[in-house]
């Protein structure tokens, strides 16, 4: 683990004064809830702590209609009662949507569709295999006419470490294509791409707690750490430092999504390891610690409310949920997994001590 997390976790622990945080409708706008069994154990971490999560579609079978994707959220909705939880649904893009379909997508609430080339990642088998053909430009065409906002998975079929570098003229493309679209480049792993945000209006992005944290030297530098294995891969020390940089400024174009992404140890441990980083247990504790770290705790509101709320226009959707979530400086240790079915589910940074807990209510 390199020196930075020795401090991280070490006498910045032990330094910390009484501090109280509080975060008014914490938002993740990049979240893997998964179906059956794992969606019941993972579900409450996530609702607890945040008051909308963007819901990702790329289930077994993927969300592509708007039948699917409400029966998804009425599911949710009931996993959740109680805790004071959005699930603010997408819909899986693929070749057959039609202007009908989007439509009744939109009075149903549906704002975000979801875009993955295929097999980019998990559950993207049946995602669009050609993003600029005649096909999706007009289901696009149809999508921005209709107010939609697009969430792209945005990577290309090259070498690994370049992929969302080259799908940059894709998005760059898109946004010239679509100047009236919300565009979102979803969870950004390149420093190259947050230029991309400076000059085209409406592009967006996500940002993730593992790409501001780590390189990939702390996914295989030394021993292999599946567990920190995802897609897109964790880069070079200077993106994850450009990527902290942005976070800690809260930049507008940007918000938090955690990208949360369970897999089974059963899987993930095994010789064809998926991509996927379980994050949403300690999500919310280790953005305060980390804004506290860099004595940035005046942009978290920002960064993880604020500016989505303006971007994606919640104010409808959030209505009036209140959700206040408190943290004070109270270390606690990460646990290193959940059970989930026969198996478990490691949590990130399992067994380190996060610097702020939550004040329970
Ligand atoms: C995600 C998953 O497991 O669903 N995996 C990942 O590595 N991030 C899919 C995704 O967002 O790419
Ligand atoms: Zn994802």
């Amino acid at each position: 683990m390199s020196a930075f997390f020795e401090r991280f976790f070490g006498d910045f622990l032990q330094s910390r004064e009484y501090q109280e945080i509080t975060l008014s409708n914490p938002l993740d706008m990049h979240l893997h809830l998964r179906q059956g069994a794992m969606l019941e154990s993972v579900l409450p971490f996530s609702a607890r702590d945040f008051a909308l999560g963007v819901v990702m579609p790329n289930l077994n079978p993927p969300i592509m209609t708007t039948a699917l994707a409400l029966q998804y959220r009425d599911e949710i909705v009931r996993l959740s009662k109680g805790l004071d939880f959005v699930p603010f649904m997408t819909l899986y893009l693929h070749e057959n949507l039609d202007k009908g379909e989007l439509t009744h997508a939109y009075a149903q609430g549906i704002r975000i569709l979801k875009l993955y080339p295929r097999g980019a990642t998990t559950g993207s088998e049946n995602g669009v295999r050609e993003v600029v053909s005649e096909r999706i430009l007009e289901i696009l065409h149809v999508a921005q006419d209709l107010g939609f906002m697009l969430s792209i998975h945005g990577e290309s079929n090259g070498y690994c470490m370049d992929r969302e570098f080259e799908f940059l003229e894709v998005y760059e493309f898109l946004a010239r294509t679509f100047p009236r679209l919300k565009i979102i480049i979803e969870h950004v792993s390149d420093r190259r791409s947050l230029e991309s945000l400076e000059r085209y209006e409406n592009l967006y992005a996500t940002i993730t707690l593992h790409h501001i944290l780590l390189s990939l030297d702390d996914v295989l530098g030394n021993l292999m750490h599946p567990d920190l294995f995802c897609k897109p891969m964790i880069k070079t020390p200077k993106d994850r430092d450009s990527l902290l940089a942005c976070a800690l400024s809260a930049h507008p174009k940007v918000s938090f999504g955690s990208d949360s992404a369970p897999h089974l140890q059963s899987k993930k441990y095994s010789a064809s390891a998926p991509g996927g980083i379980f994050s949403a247990p300690i999500a919310l504790s280790m953005l305060a610690s980390v804004f506290a770290y860099h004595n940035k705790l005046e942009n978290l509101q920002a960064f993880v409310s604020d500016n989505a709320y303006k971007n994606y226009e919640l104010d409808s959707v959030l209505g009036d949920t209140h959700k206040v979530i408190k943290f004070c400086a109270q270390s606690w240790e990460i646990p290193q997994s959940i059970a989930c079915e026969n198996s478990a589910i490691s949590v990130l940074f399992g067994g380190k001590q996060c610097v702020f807990g939550r004040i329970s209510k």
